[in-house]
């Protein structure tokens, strides 16, 4: 690690939420981030959101489990094909396999009817929506109160149009001499009305629920039109505020900051406010149930429902889904006070990290990432070498070897097939360890794997991140203990390198001055980056630049995101896989 003088770079870092009052009369800001729109993302990219639980991630889009793959805990449910499963979990694999078997209800199957229609006066996708629910034995109106386009879009799904409602419908001049309705809430992802929940209520001075349903004749909005993923059009205002408008959420996957009333998660979607400090996950870094002890956590009551909370159902099959631990240090050491970069590291600050020895000499860095694997640079190995390496964890200071220090040999030594050492594209290799006998698994004591990042969404650019290793100082000194220093990710990488760096594969990462850098001997070594939960990811693997230190020469990190797949490939997706399994 090449270290001189440590100055202090001041970054104006904005904070997520932007609050944006919209009205018709003045144009607001345009939230849209157009260049991530041309990447087409959808509820189903789960580089911008988490899949459904009956839902795994694979290659970057959620695809469907099979029924087995869910988790067996649950209560039977009832399919619109009439078939009893015995979970929530199964039905909606089998549904998202087979989508004419919709939810019916809760329970094994009876026979009991559930039926929406619309009681239209003009055209056919109009009207007011009325339900019949398995649990009521008649058909009823839906109250207005609440019905908004998230129920719509489901109730009109549900009728068989497939881009959901165009608008909800103002309905006033309906003299229904109903004197109940049904209260509808749905989260908007539902494919029937049958699964949001239900309760029955006097209907105020709002009236009944009305809608129009999206044709192939809707127009799209005269003006600043929005399309949706789905082919869909919406009015450009209606982007970026946390309601998922397209039905796809297609006009909320790329907001650099979103309207009043919704929450700007790091990654950059919208999601409505209600769903900050609920107590679920719902954005991919993390943010959205950060910080919540201040946060009044709205204690809801629960009203009576008439229909089952499918909503809890989902939530509650989440939890037992398995959960990976990684990036988590086993105790904290030391605090401090400040963050001061270029230091000398302490026993446990890269629980990690890992040296590679190859004859007398630490050639490289690696980083432990669970089971017997070690990701390392591929310009730092050979393949028919493997034997010849030495990985060694907890290592401090190799002059001084420490106690916790754990030795070990290597089974085999994976290269990616597209390396370039020329280019230094696909810079990443994979190492196995030798187990230390044949009935012992590769846990080291004192080492814990970095957490591998599924999505080039978790962190942004000049976010503050750490890198660690044995490389040379500045003046090409040797180096015997690992330093460690404080760096920031580097936009448009570009601007130094011109067409030597490959933006999908690569990330940049430095200091203004260019005082801390990784150098000769760091290479395969981590750059890793916390989230606000204060996990772990191995972001980049050090692997090239122009010169140690340059301000004009940033170093460049093969970029582990990008490789996820790959790497899963290879050491199998349970090891690696925090969410989406
Ligand atoms: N390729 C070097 C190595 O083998 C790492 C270079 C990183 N250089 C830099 N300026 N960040 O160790």
């Amino acid at each position: 690690m090449k270290l001189v003088h440590f100055t202090l770079v001041l970054v104006c870092v904005s904070f997520g939420v932007s609050r944006l009052p919209v009205t018709s009369g003045s144009v607001p800001r345009d939230l849209v981030d157009e260049k991530c729109l041309a990447e087409k993302h959808t509820h189903l990219s789960c580089n911008k959101v988490f899949c459904q639980p009956w839902q795994k991630c694979i290659g970057g889009t959620c695809i469907c489990k099979l029924p087995y793959q869910c988790p067996k805990n649950g209560t039977a449910m009832c399919s619109t094909n009439g078939r009893t499963f015995s979970t929530y979990c199964q039905l909606k694999s089998f549904e998202c396999l087979h989508p004419e078997a919709r939810f019916l209800s809760s329970g094994p199957c009876t026979g009991k009817e559930f039926r929406v229609s619309l009681q239209h006066k003009g055209r056919d996708s109009e009207g007011h929506v009325q339900v019949k629910l398995v649990e009521l034995e008649e058909s009823m109106y839906i109250c207005q109160d609440g019905w908004s386009l998230t129920q719509a879009n489901v109730a009109c799904r549900d009728l068989g149009y497939p881009l959901g409602a165009a608008q909800t419908l103002d309905t006033s001049s309906f003299p229904a001499n109903s004197t109940e309705c049904l209260h509808v809430s749905c989260r908007g992802i539902e494919t029937s009305l049958a699964e949001c929940t239900f309760t029955q209520r006097k209907p105020n001075a709002q009236g009944f629920a009305g809608v129009a349903c999206y044709t192939d004749d809707t127009s799209a909005p005269a003006k600043g039109s929005f399309q949706c993923v789905n082919g869909k059009h919406i009015s450009r205002r209606k982007a970026c505020d946390g309601v998922n408008d397209c039905g796809d959420q297609s006009d909320e996957l790329c907001c650099t900051g979103c309207q009043d009333n919704s929450f700007h998660c790091k990654s950059g979607i919208c999601i409505p406010r209600q769903y900050r400090c609920n107590g679920e996950l719902d954005c991919i870094t993390g943010d959205d149930e950060a910080d919540c002890d201040g946060e009044a956590r709205p204690c809801q009551e629960k009203p009576d429902f008439l229909t089952p909370d499918m909503d809890a159902e989902r939530q509650r099959i989440k939890s037992f889904l398995p959960t990976l631990s990684c990036g988590v240090k086993q105790s904290s050491p030391s605090r401090r006070k400040r963050v001061v970069g270029g230091s000398p590291a302490h026993k446990g600050d890269f629980p990690w990290q890992v040296a590679i020895r190859y004859g007398d000499s630490i050639t490289c860095g690696g980083t432990y990432i669970g089971g017997c694997w070690i990701l390392t640079a591929a310009h730092c190995v050979k393949v028919n070498k493997a034997h010849q390496y030495i990985v060694l964890a907890s290592l401090i200071d190799w002059l001084k070897p420490n106690s916790e220090l754990s030795v070990r040999y290597v089974n085999k030594v994976i290269i990616h097939e597209n390396y370039n050492g020329t280019t230094y594209q696909n810079d990443i290799a994979l190492i196995e360890l030798k187990k230390p006998s044949k009935h012992k698994d590769c846990q080291m004591p004192e080492t814990v794997p970095a957490c591998i990042p599924w999505s080039p969404y978790l962190f942004q650019p000049n976010h503050k991140c750490i890198i660690s290793g044995w490389g040379r100082e500045k003046d090409n000194e040797r180096v015997f203990s690992l330093k460690w220093g404080q760096v920031n990710l580097i936009h448009n990488c570009s601007n130094f390198y011109q067409r030597r760096y490959h933006e999908k594969e690569m990330v940049c990462a430095g200091t203004q001055d260019g005082s801390i850098d990784a150098c000769k001997g760091d290479s395969g070594g981590p750059l890793v980056c916390q989230d606000v939960n204060n996990v772990t990811y191995l972001w980049g693997i050090v692997s090239w630049g122009e010169n140690c230190g340059k301000p004009e020469f940033p170093g460049v990190y093969t970029k582990v995101a990008n490789y996820f797949d790959w790497i899963s490939q290879h050491v199998g997706r349970s090891l690696i896989s925090q969410h989406n399994v």
